[in-house]
């Protein structure tokens, strides 16, 4: 049975004048708010520069940090000045990363063989990809949504092992959803999510297929929450944006999750 996880992605939206305290505010939050760390897991992205102060903030065991998407180096250490490995990342208590996020692949573009050195990269590391699909309107308005987001877990998964595979998460944050208030419907959720959880069981063995998380991220909040759980039934949780910045959100968000 897969374990429910919500994933916070504060992303770079905290006031750049109190950055520090909005973390620090935000992890005394969610460090009270108790939640049920066995029957869902709770996650926050912080920005690069709180990660530490995050984990020291909250009890990291249990509301787990991790990295919402920046050019992980896949070199290891040496002199690659402003570059972050994984291990330094994983150094810094991290136990997820995000891949291939679309304001990544809109602003700062890699190619699939760079992504896929970044997926083994963390790997390597101990740590855990959230590889980041999903299409755009364009997409959506040719009728190929599903094939698109398919063929993108394709691209960066096709020649990892079994074990790589079954170790990845994949987030399915169709680009018209995220910021804009259009949350997808539990119907495109459950499609794209089942789609892609065939992708896996086609590809490598129903065994991963049935070990993969799949989320959904896309103007997530606690009013569309419980319907997405409960009716998109291959979907094991959210990657979640703005509402993630409001601790008192997040909790109703992560309590209908679980
Ligand atoms: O990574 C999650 C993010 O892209 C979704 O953003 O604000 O639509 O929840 P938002």
């Amino acid at each position: 049975m897969r374990k429910p996880i919500v994933v916070g992605n504060w992303k770079m939206n905290l006031d750049h004048l109190e950055a520090t305290y909005c973390v620090q505010k935000l992890a005394w939050l969610l460090r009270d708010a108790r939640f049920d760390y066995d029957s869902c897991e709770v996650v926050v992205l912080p920005p690069f520069t709180s990660i530490r102060s995050v984990g020291v903030l909250v009890d990291a065991d249990k509301l787990k940090i991790g990295y919402g998407a920046q050019t992980v180096s896949v070199t290891t250490q040496g002199a690659f000045t402003g570059d972050v490995s994984a291990d330094m990342l994983a150094a810094l208590g991290c136990k997820y990363v995000i891949v291939g996020h679309s304001e990544r692949r809109k602003y700062h573009p890699e190619d699939d063989a760079t992504l896929v050195d970044q997926v083994r990269a963390i790997l390597a590391a101990d740590m855990q990809p959230i590889l980041c699909v999903g299409e755009s309107y364009d997409e959506r308005k040719k009728g190929i949504e599903l094939e698109y987001a398919v063929g993108q877990v394709n691209d960066i998964t096709r020649d990892l092992s079994e074990d790589e595979a079954s170790r990845m998460l994949v987030a399915y944050e169709p680009v018209w959803a995220i910021g804009t208030g259009m949350v997808a419907t539990s119907r495109t959720a459950q499609d794209a999510a089942h789609a892609i959880r065939r992708h896996f069981a086609d590809a490598f063995s129903q065994a991963v297929a049935e070990r993969v998380r799949i989320l959904y991220g896309g103007s997530v909040t606690s009013k569309n929450a419980s319907q997405l759980m409960s009716e998109a039934h291959d979907m094991d949780g959210f990657l979640v944006g703005g509402a993630s910045l409001d601790p008192e959100e997040f909790d109703k968000i992560v309590r209908l999750t679980q």
